[in-house]
């Protein structure tokens, strides 16, 4: 199979993490007789830096022009610290979701044998976790208007906007997943206070007559923050919006036992993006220490949702419980026996070339 895949590595660890994840989407192209092409493309404050764009055109190019996109992070403390900076690295990936059309983001939440002591939460109760969250990416509170400051700067405000259109498409591969696993949908909302949250509720209750073989339930998303680490084995399919998507997930991340663990789809109208959940962690760029997992298992991602490699993306899996099983794990995960981003990278490429030989 011959592919175009766009790569955008961003800031911080990004660059090095994607590193690694085009080293292993190149073990897996050798092994299976692929060939994977990348271009590669600016975005965040390398982006500004480089253009004063941290989206520019020419990276929309590239990412229109290929099958996939994998992306590393974005984001810079010069920034952070500047609330009158006039343009954010953060614009560069809400520009991206928005013009690429990036509506629906996966983030799967697993817990791992190997990882289950590092997890502040008790192992009984997480040993076993396994589901996935449907997070809307392109409209709620990100992205409504108006939103803005009052002429004398003593107020400010955003908007929270959903049609019932943009619910469906979501709740649809919301569904659909549920298919394939244990046929359970939750939707987490804030029905008994916003009128977007009835609006979901309202939608995704109609859409479930078409899927009377998947159980639907409904939760707030105050009570769901406190169930997902206390029963997190209960979920399977959390379908949510925007706001309450980011926030619920970092904190299931906790249940993987590293944010750096956690690998995301954000499937588009047109191509789809893959990336991990974590940010561009400034303080370890440069020093090779940061986990490769969450990227790795993105491309994995990539593999499985953009060419339907269903085969070589288990392998890449496989690949990477077999280096946590052996301790093949960089600093988040054991500072006593730490191995660089790079050598876990190897370590993964190595047991994808014994894997897919066997
Ligand atoms: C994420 C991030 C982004 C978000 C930020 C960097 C804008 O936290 O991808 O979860 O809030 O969506
Ligand atoms: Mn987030």
């Amino acid at each position: 199979m011959r592919k175009k895949i766009a790569v955008l590595p961003g800031d911080g660890i990004g660059p090095e993490v994607t590193k690694q994840a085009v080293k292993v989407l190149d073990a897996i192209a050798r092994r299976f007789g692929h060939n994977f092409v990348y271009e590669e493309g600016l975005v965040g404050a390398a982006a500004i830096d480089a253009t004063g764009n941290p989206f520019p055109d020419a990276t929309e190019a590239i990412c229109q022009q290929s099958d996939a996109i994998l992306f590393g992070a974005i984001g810079d403390p010069k920034y952070d610290n500047d609330p009158k900076a006039k343009v954010r690295p953060e614009q560069g990936l809400l520009a991206m979701r928005k013009k690429l059309g990036l509506f629906a983001n996966v983030r799967p939440v697993k817990s791992y044998k190997a990882l289950l002591p590092i997890s502040p939460l008790k192992e009984e109760i997480i040993d076993g976790t396994d589901f996935v969250v449907f997070r809307e990416l392109t409209s709620g509170i990100y992205f409504g208007q108006p939103r803005g400051r009052s002429e004398d700067g003593k107020s400010a405000f955003d908007t929270c906007n959903y049609s019932s259109d943009e619910i469906i498409r979501i709740a649809r591969l919301a569904f659909d997943a549920a298919r394939n696993r244990n046929k359970k949908v939750t939707l987490v909302d804030k029905a008994n206070v916003l009128a977007t949250s009835r609006l979901w509720r309202e939608t995704v209750q109609e859409l479930a007559q078409e899927y009377p073989d998947i159980t639907l339930d409904f939760m707030f998303v105050d009570n769901a923050a406190m169930k997902i680490i206390q029963n997190p084995r209960d979920f399977d399919v959390v379908l949510t919006e925007n706001m309450f998507g980011d926030i619920i997930t970092d904190e299931a991340s906790v249940i993987a036992g590293s944010l750096g663990m956690l690998p995301s789809a954000s499937i588009g109208t047109q191509q789809s993006l893959f990336e991990p959940i974590h940010g561009s962690y400034p303080q370890a760029a440069g020093k090779n220490i940061a986990n490769p997992f969450g990227a790795i298992l993105s491309a994995a991602m990539l593999l499985e949702y953009s060419f339907k490699l269903i085969e070589e993306a288990n392998t890449i899996k496989e690949a990477v419980l077999q280096a946590m099983d052996e301790g093949f794990v960089t600093e988040d995960i054991n500072k006593k026996t730490a191995l660089s981003t790079e050598e876990v990278g190897d370590k993964v490429v190595g047991f994808i070339n014994q894997l897919a030989v066997a």
